[in-house]
């Protein structure tokens, strides 16, 4: 059976084992995916052993994706410019290295009917998550990508690497009268309960806003953002099963349907 795997420390509540097996049942496809707890020397070992018993490939989570990236062989454009790989796949003693994670964000915003061509999207943060997602963003054509970030030369070397004219670095200090269609929370700012501190007039009944993270209930962003008026407020779950999908679609060849295992997935968490 074609083996596959998620490397990652810590790794016991990865969701990608139900996520990935639920895909295979609904598209017919024969395939094990298990966790993998790699120790924080042993990635290449970890890879290594995966591919000597025949494997085809793994996702990779934290803190493992710039080593990923260092392995792969082969990088596709999106995840050298995200400076990341959360997808590998082996084919003929070739390591190939994507990142599937700013389709996932793309792919969930579309489903959520959320229009990105020709729309003024305000990307929060300048870490990793943020560096993902903005050649997908891009490839949708919006009018221009601010990044705003409590570190404003993060974000100024950030579109440095992209050469975009349609990129914009700042701090959270924008213009009231900023207006935007959708604003995407990329800061790990949730995580800790904490929100960045952009001006509430940026909210108002037209702007979708997007946190990358996702809680049991909504995030301190989006219920900062629904009490401030926003139209639509969509965690990052969809995201997660977006990205997935992705990555399953690269190994397998066949897109699987996201919206049913998003549906299963958020069922069980809440029981938890
Ligand atoms: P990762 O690469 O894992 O995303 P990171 O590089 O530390 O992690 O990036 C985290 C992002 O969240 C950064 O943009 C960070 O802002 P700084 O670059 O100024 O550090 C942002 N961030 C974290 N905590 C925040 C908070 N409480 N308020 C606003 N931004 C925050």
């Amino acid at each position: 059976m074609d083996q596959y795997r998620v490397f990652g420390n810590p790794i016991k509540q990865s969701r990608s084992p139900f996520i990935h097996q639920s895909f295979a049942q609904a598209t017919k496809q024969v395939l094990n995916y298990e966790i993998c707890h790699v120790e924080l020397d042993g990635f290449t070992e970890a890879v290594n052993d995966l591919i000597a018993v025949g494997g085809k490939g793994a996702n990779v989570t934290a803190p493992f994706k710039d080593q990923a990236l260092e392995i792969a062989d082969v990088l596709s454009e999106r995840a050298r410019l995200a400076g990341a790989v959360n997808t590998l796949s082996f084919k003929g003693g070739v390591i190939y290295g994507d990142n599937t994670d700013g389709e996932g964000l793309v792919q969930d915003l579309l489903r959520n009917q959320v229009k990105l061509a020709n729309s003024r999207i305000l990307l929060l943060g300048a870490g990793g998550a943020a560096k993902g997602v903005i050649l997908p963003l891009l490839a949708q054509n919006p009018i221009n990508i601010v990044i705003a970030n409590r570190t404003v030369s993060k974000a100024e070397a950030l579109i440095d690497k992209f050469n975009d004219n349609r990129l914009k670095a700042c701090g959270f200090d924008l213009a009231e009268d900023e207006k935007f269609d959708v604003i995407i929370n990329a800061t790990s700012a949730s995580l800790t309960g904490a929100l960045p501190p952009i001006s509430p007039l940026l909210v108002h009944k037209s702007v979708v806003c997007y946190d990358m993270v996702y809680g049991k209930s909504l995030t301190p962003f989006l219920s900062w953002a629904q009490k401030n008026g926003a139209s639509k407020v969509v965690d990052g779950l969809g995201m997660l099963v977006g990205q997935a999908a992705v990555s399953f679609s690269i190994w397998r060849k066949v897109q699987p349907e996201v919206e049913s295992v998003l549906l299963d997935l958020r069922a069980a968490f809440l029981k938890e």
